[in-house]
């Protein structure tokens, strides 16, 4: 069957289809379990997460599904940042704190890979079947711990030299975000500008370069796309936006409706909500932010900085000044369960396989 390769075969799933593990509250427990019981891999985006929170999300997944799933982490990064440049970027922000009424300006820590380090714990401790990673890989003894407890693991690359990175480091697996993904950029080697590659172009050359097993990320809505990334080389697709608009995703009401609603030209690559690039819908936030771009505090201290209007501006109905991560695709984005958007792709490309007319 079109199928069965060595993803499904080792992560013990029937579908290759990865749901994109998507941080900030878009992976709740029910959606990660519909997922799941399709046959397809469901995944915690669990990036933010404090460790109390991980533990009782996974602890609700395990009552909804006996399938396996993942979880998703971010490797932490401990940038040097001032007091000035923090100082500088608060101002920027004021006119919107403003606006939302916020009186108080976050508390900005010194970043630490201490709650990473809980994160992974957890992981082991959970024994969950996948471990992704985002914004960089895992130590190596990171990665032989994950897989003494027989954890699979995942990498992110937006080049051919990140996934040969990635196979160099021992991890398992590794997903190729092209440049059309939603969502913050994954690269870890050199510039974002440079490494921003379609998947068409990315998913060949990186087969090519590459033993282990491939999985697409980036534009990928429906079976056509599943069955493209699968003669381009790929094992598995994963997917992030069609499932942010699906009936079990936690985002806000206005995110998705700001996807149903949007087309392929207003998506743009954005540093302003985090420090770090990410897609997401073009808002009056990002085109007031652009010019300071390059002069924003480094990831995380941004995000931190930005968090309370973010959250705010969703509590007040200001999608304008929302962080709306989207893809390029988003004319094919719908709103239905998770379980029926997985059986549509399958029957999608089961009828284009069998040659029958493609829904
Ligand atoms: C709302 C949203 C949040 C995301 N959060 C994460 C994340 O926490 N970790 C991660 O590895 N990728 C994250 N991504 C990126 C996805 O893994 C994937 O690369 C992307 O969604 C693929 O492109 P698509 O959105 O066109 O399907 C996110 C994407 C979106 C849309």
């Amino acid at each position: 069957m079109w199928y069965e390769n060595r993803i499904t075969q080792d992560l013990h799933i029937k579908y290759p289809i990865v749901q994109a593990g998507m941080a900030g509250g878009v992976t709740t427990p029910e959606l990660v379990a519909a997922v799941s019981n399709t046959g397809a891999l469901g995944t915690l985006g669990a990036g933010y997460m404090s460790p109390e929170q991980m533990e009782e999300s996974i602890q609700k997944i395990k009552q909804l599904t006996n399938n396996p799933f993942g979880v998703n982490l971010f490797i932490p990064e401990t940038p040097d940042v001032s007091e000035e440049e923090i100082e500088q970027a608060n101002e920027w922000l004021r006119p919107f704190r403003e606006e939302l009424n916020i009186s108080e300006i976050p508390k900005v820590n010194q970043p630490s890979t201490s709650l990473f380090e809980k994160q992974m714990e957890i992981v082991i401790k959970e024994r969950i079947p996948v471990c992704s990673f985002t914004f960089g890989m895992p130590t190596k003894e990171m990665v032989n711990e994950l897989k003494k407890a027989d954890v699979t693991v995942i990498g992110t690359a937006t080049t051919v030299k990140e996934a040969i990175a990635n196979e160099e480091n021992g991890m398992d697996m590794v997903v190729v975000q092209g440049s059309e993904a939603g969502g913050h950029r994954g690269t870890f080697i050199g510039s974002f500008a440079e490494a921003m590659i379609g998947t068409m172009a990315l998913v060949p050359q990186t087969v090519d370069h590459v033993d282990i097993p491939v999985i697409a990320a980036g534009g990928i809505m429906d079976g056509r796309g599943v069955l493209a990334a699968l003669v381009l080389g790929a094992e598995a697709v994963q997917m992030g936006t069609a499932f942010v608009t699906s009936l079990e995703s936690g985002v806000a009401e206005q995110h998705k409706e700001a996807i149903l609603n949007s087309h392929e030209d207003q998506s743009v690559v954005t540093s302003s909500f985090s420090g770090k690039p990410a897609r997401g819908i073009r808002n009056e936030f990002i085109t007031k932010m652009a010019k300071y771009e390059n002069k924003l505090p480094k990831y995380p201290i941004q995000n931190t900085l930005t968090k309370p209007i973010r959250s705010e501006a969703g509590k007040q109905n200001r999608p304008e000044w929302m962080s709306l991560w989207c893809g390029q695709n988003p004319r094919s984005s719908k709103q239905q369960s998770a379980g029926e958007m997985i059986s549509d792709i399958i029957s999608q490309v089961d009828d284009m396989v069998n040659n029958k007319e493609a829904r």
